[in-house]
């Protein structure tokens, strides 16, 4: 029986009702965790208004502004956590960012500052993340983080250009964190989630076309929903998943293992 109670913890990446982390908060909350929310960069305030919806609907208290690209966000976030709460059980990296032109144009032509805010965003900020997430989890003899990758990371997904080496770097960092964390109890893994219609996601050229294929191709021969991503990342982040660190568990219907 997964259970939250008692737990106390991040979520980070609700852009809207639609973002993976909307569902994730929304799980985590059904299941007892008291969660702190954090709402991404955007000039006309869209993501703080639906992030305070969502706290609303799930009596969040805790609500942040976060830009991961600023060093000094970061450790406010936390330092204000560690004021509110004295620490921390588990964290939630659901955020990822590229230049839409980089997603549009063929792969050859990623620009060099389209790498660097694509991997700078969604693959660098894991680490002072976990950083300052640790030093609150130590305060509770340990914990658990749970970042969000895609398969493009290991194929070459049409049109994912840029966000594949983000992600495959994404799933190294993971494993590095692991590795450093474990003997503290810390354990850090990644959902590999299928195709899912996000506001990130419509960002990729023929979306729609990828969410067909992921669909027909599965094992399960259907595209996954947001709850499945959310139930195995609520796992991921229990003690039932005591036993599991570094890993990139895929989320997608069996996409992952069919070769055709
Ligand atoms: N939608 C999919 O098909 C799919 C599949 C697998 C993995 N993912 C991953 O899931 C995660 C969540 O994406 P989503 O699909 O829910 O889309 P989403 O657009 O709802 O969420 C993306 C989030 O990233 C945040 N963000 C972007 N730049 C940021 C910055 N500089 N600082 C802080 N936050 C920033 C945005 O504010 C937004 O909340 C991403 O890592 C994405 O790559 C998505």
């Amino acid at each position: 029986m997964i259970n939250f109670e008692g737990k106390q913890g991040l979520v980070c990446g609700v852009a809207n009702q639609r973002s993976i982390a909307a569902a994730i908060a929304q799980q985590l909350g059904s299941l007892g965790a008291e969660l702190c929310l954090t709402y991404g960069p955007d000039t006309k305030g869209r993501f703080e208004n639906k992030v305070r919806v969502l706290a609303d609907e799930l009596n969040v208290k805790q609500i942040y502004p976060l830009d991961v690209r600023e060093d000094q966000q970061i450790v406010e976030l936390f330092a204000s956590l560690d004021k509110a709460w004295g620490g921390i059980d588990f964290l939630v990296h659901s955020l990822a960012f590229a230049d839409r032109q980089d997603l549009s144009d063929v792969f050859s032509k990623t620009s060099r500052s389209g790498w660097e805010v694509a991997l700078e965003v969604s693959a660098y900020s894991m680490i002072p993340m976990a950083r300052e997430g640790a030093r609150l989890m130590r305060k509770r003899g340990g914990g658990s983080m749970v970042a969000m990758t895609f398969i493009g990371s290991v194929l070459a997904v049409p049109n994912y250009h840029v966000m594949g080496p983000a992600k495959a770097a994404l799933e190294s960092v993971i494993r590095y964190l692991a590795r450093e964390m474990g003997p503290e109890n810390i354990r850090v893994n990644a959902v590999s989630a299928g195709a899912l219609r996000t506001l990130s996601s419509s960002g990729v050229k023929q979306f729609g076309e990828m969410l067909k294929v992921a669909g027909e191709h599965a094992a399960l021969e259907r595209n996954v929903t947001l709850e499945e991503v959310a139930q195995a990342t609520a796992f991921l982040l229990s003690s039932a998943a005591g036993g599991i660190t570094g890993q990139s568990i895929y989320v997608d219907g069996g996409f992952n293992i069919m070769a055709n």
